[in-house]
């Protein structure tokens, strides 16, 4: 949520600002601004909207260093004076920030009532706490003097208008890394905004200040003392992140599914043997009940690894939603273990949750998809979901690749003699399938358009899976839609059915097939217009979407990617912006 970006050095730092900022949109496209300076001046540029707008007003602009921000809104509007970069009220600091400072109104009150403030944000409470104590003290203390009194989130570049020969940097819990290259140094919320400029990457801790000029960097502690940053290489490349000839990063991204699941393999699979940490499966094991927690479809794809612990290792598991969890105080086992799931890693919600585990020393493992991130740092254990990079806001890949990963988690743990491999490749070939017929999914898409409610149906598995697909279709599709489990449907949500509203079933398992047809015609009865999702082995020739047969317990992985199908084409039909929808954002940073 929200994206910095940073850079000095030899290159037009403006160009390559403005590039990590078109990299890192997907975290929030409310308003975009950059800072920059030339023949000693600060010019300060912010749009409301996308980066797109900002970029077309910087058409020559040049600089050795510029800061970049693209936002999305939690204190204040989205609108160009809430936009960062902000101004110090003398003008002598600017800075951009991710994060939340939840103690802002306090500390204007307690150091800067005398200031006036220009926009609604808690970003300016920052800067000018820099420039209130930069009076008395050099700037690097007085950064660190702000560091101190900020309760809450946040990573933050800063430039000072008195010395345009370095950036400064400080974070607490907003993710921040620094990429060194031959061209200079750069910053970003996130590893693709370092992309073809930085060589090599630092993830940079909480409580760290710094300040990097052309060829120095200086890391220190919060009270000052030498901390040493240790950096990797980039292992990414420019193609991944690359759209190709897809007219949307969520297309390519449902395309990828086949392609990813065999790496999965790959990465898990040596010969029949599966190759997981034995100190993790030990770990597990001892355990008297496994908690999964994450959020969204993070936490959908975690119903299935409660479904595979439970089935395959006969651990009891329990799914916890994060921001109910942190609030909450549930009857925790003996034994217990967590395992978070999360494509970015950084979720805020998430951390809260790990933050609490951490003290009650709790071991946790996180399944992600960036094993550079937060989440990973606070774990004991990590495993890699091996999705690629995921650009689309609406995740796609990386929930299946969690359900996978979960599969073969579930698996190792089982020591069960398994076929598990071939299943995962049956279901490869079937997604193919799914895919070359995608032209069914565009013509329900056409059918649903125009709907102002929509219900998914199933039960068990499918039920989950009807979970997701509702998702999907709210977040990018803009239409009203519920998940039922179809035999909830009786004790109320029937009352919501009128005349032509869409009720898609899904069935993929023999044991509810019957009976979710016969919730779907209790439906139908009343007026609805009825859609069926199946399974070969349990279709009618009557049913709108047939997908291949695969293990009954991986059906899902199949079935999922036609309700994907579903509503990106009905996105795509709206004119919606698909990967990018409203008021949404890729990580979620915020509580
Ligand atoms: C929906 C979607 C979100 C995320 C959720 C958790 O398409 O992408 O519901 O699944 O915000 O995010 P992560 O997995 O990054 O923790």
């Amino acid at each position: 949520m929200c994206g910095i970006v940073g850079f000095i050095g030899k290159e037009n730092a403006v160009e390559i600002t403005i590039g990590g900022l078109e990299k890192l949109e997907y975290r929030g496209y409310d308003s975009a601004g950059i800072a920059y300076q030339t023949n000693q001046c600060l010019t300060v540029c912010k749009e409301k909207g996308r980066v797109s707008a900002l970029k077309n007003k910087l058409v020559d602009a040049k600089s050795s260093i510029a800061i970049g921000h693209t936002r999305w809104a939690t204190h204040g509007e989205p609108n160009q004076v809430n936009a960062h970069p902000h101004l110090s009220l003398s003008g002598r600091f600017v800075i951009v920030h991710n994060g939340i400072i939840e103690n802002y109104q306090k500390l204007k009150f307690e150091y800067l009532d005398t200031y006036t403030f220009k926009s609604q944000t808690d970003t300016e409470i920052i800067v000018n706490l820099i420039e209130y104590f930069s009076k008395t003290l050099h700037v690097e203390e007085a950064i660190r003097e702000t560091m101190s009194l900020l309760e809450g989130s946040y990573a933050c570049l800063v430039l000072d208008t008195y010395n345009f020969n370095q950036i400064y940097f400080f974070k607490d819990k907003s993710p921040l890394l620094l990429g060194r290259g031959p061209k200079g140094f750069s910053f970003s919320s996130d590893i693709t905004g370092l992309i073809g400029v930085a060589e090599e990457y630092a993830v940079l801790e909480d409580k760290l200040f710094g300040v990097v000029e052309e060829n120095k960097i200086t890391t220190k502690d919060i009270i000052g003392l030498p901390k040493k940053i240790i950096f990797s290489p980039i292992a990414i490349s420019e193609e991944e992140i690359d759209k190709k000839t897809y007219d949307h990063f969520m297309l390519k991204e449902i395309y990828e599914q086949p392609m990813m699941i065999r790496h999965i393999i790959s990465k898990y699979f040596k010969g029949d043997e599966m190759q997981i940490s034995p100190k993790l499966i030990h770990h597990i094991k001892q355990s008297d009940k496994v908690n999964f927690v994450a959020c969204g479809s993070s936490m959908y794809a975690s119903y299935f690894a409660k479904y595979y612990f439970e089935k395959l290792c006969g651990i009891p598991s329990e799914v916890f939603c994060a921001s109910e969890l942190v609030y909450s105080t549930p009857l925790i086992s003996k034994r217990p273990f967590f395992i978070f799931f999360s494509q970015s890693g950084e979720t805020a919600d998430l951390i809260a949750v790990m933050k609490k585990v951490k003290q009650q020393k709790y071991p946790m493992l996180t399944i992600t998809n960036t094993m550079e991130s937060s989440m990973v740092r606070l774990s004991n254990y990590a495993l890699n979901i091996y999705a690629g990079k995921e650009i689309a806001v609406a995740s796609t890949k990386a929930y299946t690749a969690m359900v996978v990963t979960s599969a073969i988690l579930a698996r190792s743990i089982s020591g069960a003699k398994t076929n598990l491999k071939n299943n995962l490749k049956g279901v490869s070939l079937a997604i193919e399938k799914v895919l070359e017929n995608k032209e069914i999914c565009k013509g329900v898409a056409k059918e649903i358009l125009q709907c102002n409610d929509l219900f998914y149906i199933g039960r068990g598995i499918d039920y989950w899976t009807a979970l997701e697909a509702s998702l999907k279709l709210k977040e990018i599709a803009y239409i009203h839609t519920e998940a039922f489990s179809s035999g909830e449907l009786k004790h109320g949500p029937i009352a919501l059915i009128q005349q032509n509203t869409p009720v898609i079933a899904i069935i993929t398992q023999e044991g509810t097939n019957q009976i979710t047809r016969s919730n779907l015609a209790e439906t139908e009865a009343r007026g609805a217009k009825t859609y069926v999702i199946s399974s070969k082995g349990v279709s009618t020739p009557e049913d709108d979407i047939i997908i291949p047969n695969v293990a009954h317990y991986l059906s899902s992985l199949v079935s999922v990617v036609v309700v994907q199908l579903i509503a990106y084409y009905t996105a795509v039909l709206k004119n919606n912006d698909v990967d990018k929808p409203k008021n949404l954002a890729k990580s979620v940073t915020v509580e």
